[in-house]
């Protein structure tokens, strides 16, 4: 039909900044920032948006954007030399007419390649060569799926650590809670680092959480009681899952609004522990997929489990 918008679409978003657009044929879409490789939005079939962007985000570089899902590569936070979470979430990616195959054909219209190489500056800060392909896909139902493939085209292995540094919209953090990584080991960021293990049924937020969980499953929940919505959240070839929510130290982040950490909670798929290395000529793969569906009750419980394991 004439009046349809297509699948895909690349125009201009805050501050002229090139943006592609993916729609759904059900309604649901994602916005995509060539600045970063970044998804500042996911809306599902009743234009809701499921990704917390703050208000204050600064679309300008060298700042990445605050929300949505940056990508930190070749770094994860301080764990190396680098600059705090590398610098692919404050370069200029660019669309990628060609890309390589994937093994599986997808008949999915909504989607966008991506890609990433180092410019002469960067190779000064980080002296390896590689290229940096990322797929953003927008499911028939509604799912999100990011594909990032990193090919060592350089003569000498390199190693990297990684995130995908999703900020999930949330009604209240103290409404929420995530189902998957109880009893599992974490470091954690506000202790130096230190390695603890979890105690306790599930994860809940009463205060500042900055926790880098080891050996997580593949799967994970995070479910909003308030808004009756649960997030789950696979992913592959990413061990580690980091959960941070600033909560009063919002304040100190000039780019986030003082209140504006009740409304978010960040889940980030990652390797950290165990960087990745790659020998010349070899390709890592990670793989983020996001549903959000509303929360299924049992005995008037909401009931992660049946999540988890569906
Ligand atoms: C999280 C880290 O992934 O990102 C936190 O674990 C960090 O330590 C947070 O504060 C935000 O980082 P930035 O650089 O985007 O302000």
């Amino acid at each position: 039909m004439s009046g349809e918008k297509p699948p895909v679409e690349i125009c201009k978003g805050v501050n002229g900044l090139d943006k592609v657009v993916l729609r759904e044929v059900r309604g649901s879409s994602a916005e995509v920032y060539l600045y970063g490789g970044h998804v500042t939005s996911w809306r599902n079939d009743h234009g809701e948006e499921l990704l917390f962007l703050s208000t204050k985000a600064i679309f300008k570089p060298p700042k990445a954007i605050r929300g949505g899902i940056p990508i930190c590569f070749p770094q994860f936070g301080s764990h190396g030399n680098l600059d705090q979470h590398g610098f692919a979430r404050n370069r200029f990616w660019s669309i990628d007419a060609t890309p390589p195959p994937f093994p599986t054909v997808s008949t999915n219209k909504a989607f966008t390649d991506l890609i990433f190489k180092p410019s002469e500056e960067d190779l000064k800060i980080w002296p390896h060569s590689y290229e940096f392909r990322l797929r953003i896909t927008l499911g028939p139902g509604g799912d999100l799926m990011l594909t990032s493939r990193i090919r060592n085209i350089d003569t000498k292995p390199f190693s990297f650590t990684f995130a995908y540094h999703t900020y999930l919209s949330v009604s209240d953090i103290s409404e929420v809670r995530i189902e998957g990584l109880e009893t599992l080991d974490y470091l954690d960021n506000l202790k130096a680092k230190e390695r603890f293990t979890e105690q306790g049924d599930a994860i809940t937020f009463e205060t500042e959480v900055d926790k880098i969980y080891l050996g997580t499953p593949t799967k994970i929940a995070i479910i909003d009681h308030e808004k009756k919505r649960t997030f789950v959240l696979r992913k592959d070839g990413l061990p580690d899952a980091v959960v941070w929510n600033p909560w009063e130290k919002a304040k100190s982040i000039a780019d986030l609004g003082d209140d504006e950490y009740k409304h978010m909670l960040c889940v980030e798929p990652a390797a950290v522990e165990k960087a990745i290395t790659l020998k010349p000529g070899e390709e890592w793969k990670g793989r983020l997929e996001l549903s959000a569906v509303p929360s299924s009750y049992r005995s008037g419980q909401l009931d992660p489990q049946r999540v988890l394991q569906g």
